[in-house]
């Protein structure tokens, strides 16, 4: 199983920290600094971290969007987000994490003018 080291121990780590554990893989560990040629994924930046750490409710999966240049990369994040229980999204290459950090914006405008509370995700309806 791979090793997953988590930097930091704050909201979003303690949140996805606390999946990874209860899916096998064990204690957190602080990274070291990421080689020069490492490649970089974006992920589960789009949903807040006390609902990630609630994981998804039945019937309704938790979508987790990602960004990233390398396929192989893409391929071992998409399948520790499945070991989580969560769903992974692809939306293209690394360029697209500038689209994804304004789901955050969208976020906060449907709290301030639709939902009124934070105890929901943004994610995909698959129709067909
Ligand atoms: N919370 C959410 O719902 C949410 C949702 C989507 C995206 N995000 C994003 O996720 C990131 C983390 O958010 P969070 O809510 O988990 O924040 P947080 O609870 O404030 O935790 C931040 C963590 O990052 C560490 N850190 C800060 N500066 C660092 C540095 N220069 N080097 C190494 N570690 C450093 C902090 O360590 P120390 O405590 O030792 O300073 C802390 O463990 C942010 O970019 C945020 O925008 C958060």
């Amino acid at each position: 199983m791979s090793t997953i080291s988590i930097i930091g121990s704050g909201g979003m780590a303690a949140a996805i920290g606390g999946l990874a554990a209860k899916a096998g893989f064990g204690a957190q560990e602080i990274a070291k600094a990421a080689p020069a040629d490492a490649e970089v994924i974006k992920a589960f930046n789009t949903h807040f971290s006390h609902v990630l750490a609630a994981g998804p409710v039945e019937g309704h999966p938790l979508d987790v969007f990602i960004a990233g240049d390398d396929a192989q990369a893409k391929a071992r994040v998409s399948a520790f987000i499945e070991s989580l229980g969560l769903r992974p999204m692809d939306t293209g290459p690394l360029l697209m994490a500038r689209t994804l950090e304004h789901a955050c914006l969208l976020s906060l405008g449907l709290i301030a003018h639709s939902v009124k509370h934070t105890h929901f995700s943004i994610g995909v309806s698959l129709l067909g």
